[in-house]
């Protein structure tokens, strides 16, 4: 396509677009960049002009189409409820048009490459009860490693008489998630199911701790399931949503409710000799595994005689920091514009 027709395609398409500021980021304009370089050095500067001039033109439009959505957004208001006209009002930012969150973006992506392997997406819940935080995992009452979950607890108490929950960890929708898709194993097939979503802990903050961060539990169940099932689907996972070959470690580790247990980390990206963010570990921990323990099966009445299953909770926000360089976990819910921008 030469450049005065696609000059006429590009100021239809702002004409028409809701978002006319996503016209920049057209594909052809891209293709026409990566064609200067291919370009003598005479051809260059002409192409160069004409490519700069197609880009005004669109940016003019751009200006002429945004002042028109302006102005039809702007409905007169009928207020007919007594009104203080001396009351002071808001002052509103102004309207722009929003964007997803990075973090909801990426959690759609990490939800479509395991719903790609065949798992199911489930949502976790932002309050919950003892019985599923805790017992089902099994952490019977009066564990010590429900210590090492610094909850938030309400007053109102669930039927045990216990406080009620902000789940520590996607963890709470493991029975759930079991005692829903038991019959897949009845019929031959296996339990296989992610849930991303909101947890909250109440602890120190740093580079890479948050009081809420997103979590991706994965659940898988069937029979003959091992530990190289777990090491495999989760590279494959991890290599997938990078897209790229990783360093990753695995270290043994202890949660009540896998044995083995295991913690998977990946090379620190922000150094090469450690540094304030990887603790001077030279590797980020990025997720908990291991085998479902027999109890926590049992307690959602699977025979553990036939099945094993193996389960992951991986911290979403660290995902995400090591994909784009974000140094620090905090500007993911600081609502700073200028770094939301940027996705
Ligand atoms: C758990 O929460 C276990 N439920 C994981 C699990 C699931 C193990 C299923 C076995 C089977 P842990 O507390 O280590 O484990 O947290 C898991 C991941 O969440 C961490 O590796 C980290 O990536 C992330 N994470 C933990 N705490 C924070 C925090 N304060 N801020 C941001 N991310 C965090």
């Amino acid at each position: 396509m030469d450049i005065e027709t696609l000059k006429d395609t590009l100021l239809q398409r702002v004409r028409e677009s809701k978002t006319p500021n996503e016209v920049l980021k057209a594909p052809e304009f891209r293709e026409l960049y990566a064609k200067i370089p291919t370009l003598t050095p005479e051809e260059r500067g002409m192409f160069g002009r004409n490519v700069n001039e197609l880009k005004q033109a669109v940016e003019r439009a751009i200006q002429t189409r945004e002042a028109e959505l302006e102005e039809s957004s702007v409905r007169p208001i009928d207020v007919t409820a007594p009104f203080d006209v001396n009351a002071k009002r808001p002052t509103l930012l102004p309207s722009e048009n929003g964007t997803t969150h990075p973090l909801m973006q990426e959690i759609q992506l990490v939800s479509d490459i395991f719903n790609r392997m065949g798992f199911v997406t489930e949502d976790s819940r932002e309050i919950d009860d003892q019985y599923h935080m805790f017992e089902t995992l099994n952490f019977p009452k009066g564990h010590p490693a429900r210590d090492d979950y610094d909850t938030f607890m309400t007053v109102e108490t669930d039927n045990d008489g216990d406080p009620l929950i902000a789940p520590a960890h996607t963890s709470t929708m493991q029975n759930r998630t079991l005692v829903k898709y038991r019959d897949n194993l009845m019929r031959g097939e296996a339990i296989a199911a992610i849930v991303p979503d909101r947890v909250f802990r109440n602890e120190d903050l740093d580079a890479r701790h948050e009081h809420t961060f997103y979590q991706v539990e994965g659940i898988y169940v069937a029979k003959g399931v091992n530990v190289g099932n777990l090491v495999a689907t989760l590279q494959a996972f991890l290599e997938e949503y990078y897209g790229r070959a990783l360093k990753t470690r695995i270290n043994p580790f202890y949660f009540p409710f896998t044995e083995p247990s295991f913690e998977f980390s990946l090379e620190c990206p922000f150094c090469e000799d450690g540094c304030n963010i990887c603790s001077q570990s030279k590797w980020i921990e990025l997720l908990g595994c291991g085998m479902i323990h027999p109890n926590v099966l049992k307690a959602a009445g699977i025979d553990t005689n036939e099945y094993t299953g193996f389960a992951f909770g991986c911290g979403i926000d660290r995902l995400v920091m090591m994909k784009y360089g974000i140094e620090d976990i905090r500007h993911l819910e600081s609502g700073k514009l200028n770094f939301l921008r940027q996705f």
